[in-house]
């Protein structure tokens, strides 16, 4: 029970860290955030001569802005609207405040002058990275990195501060979650887990391993 406990806790910790901006000034935008989590979406710039202008879950208004004023569901903290930039931060994510928004932009005569969409999506963040090593017969390094949690995520590496290279790798390429590394290829590596709503990475100080002895399985360190 504890331990259940100590879980939920852990992941609730993962997903009401988790904010994420989204541009939502272009006819299409996809935004991303989390479950439990927070999402900033820029509506408007900061410099727009818009006077009013209304943004719609479905065909839900949520949020009606006139002169730099907002309107808006405020009992329950949830939606922020910051006029000084034109961003609407929505809080503490539910699965209902997925799919699509429309924002509606009204002239000075109260006439609809322009109507565009955006889509949030949810991902569930990357929660943590395991990355591990094995020397091969011929010194050769074999690392896989892998990740728990996360959607689609998209992998990296580094090595020393900087990406990969096409020569110090035999097999996999620098977006692989499984390489295996030349011989006497050595230095800090870094193996990165992003997806669009967070990143995590791991890091271990990779040695030569030794080759063609009877305890080549092993790796200096
Ligand atoms: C809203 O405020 C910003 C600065 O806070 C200003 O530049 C902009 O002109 C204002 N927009 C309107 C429609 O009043
Ligand atoms: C907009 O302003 C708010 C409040 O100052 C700030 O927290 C937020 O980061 C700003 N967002 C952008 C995109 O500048
Ligand atoms: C959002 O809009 C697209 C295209 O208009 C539609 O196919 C999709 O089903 C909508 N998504 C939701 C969650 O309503
Ligand atoms: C990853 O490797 C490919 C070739 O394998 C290269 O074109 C690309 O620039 C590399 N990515 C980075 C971030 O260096």
């Amino acid at each position: 029970m504890e331990a259940v406990l100590g879980l939920m806790i852990v992941l609730l910790g993962v997903a009401q860290g988790v904010e994420t901006y989204c541009d939502g000034r272009q006819d299409g935008a996809q935004c991303y955030g989390a479950l439990g989590g927070t999402v900033d979406i820029q509506l408007m710039d900061s410099t727009s001569e818009i006077s009013r202008y209304h943004l719609l879950k479905d065909s839900l208004k949520i949020l009606d802005v006139k002169h730099n004023k907002s309107f808006h569901d405020t009992t329950e903290n949830k939606f922020l609207f910051f006029p000084s930039n034109g961003t609407f931060r929505i809080s503490s994510l539910n699965r209902n405040e997925h799919g699509n928004y429309t924002l509606q932009t009204f002239d000075s005569d109260g006439r609809k002058s322009d109507e565009w969409t955006f889509k949030l999506i949810f991902q569930a963040p990357v929660s943590s990275v395991l990355l591990v090593s094995e020397c091969l017969s011929q010194g050769e390094m074999r690392v896989s990195c892998s990740s728990q949690g996360g959607d689609s995520p998209q992998y990296s590496w580094s090595l020393d501060g900087r990406t990969l290279t096409d020569a110090e790798l035999l097999s996999g390429n620098n977006k692989s979650n499984n390489i295996i590394l030349k011989q006497h290829v050595s230095g800090h590596l870094v193996c990165s887990v992003r997806n669009h709503v967070n990143s995590v990475s791991k890091e271990q100080r990779i040695c030569t391993c030794v080759s063609d002895t009877p305890l080549g399985k092993e790796s200096i360190l």
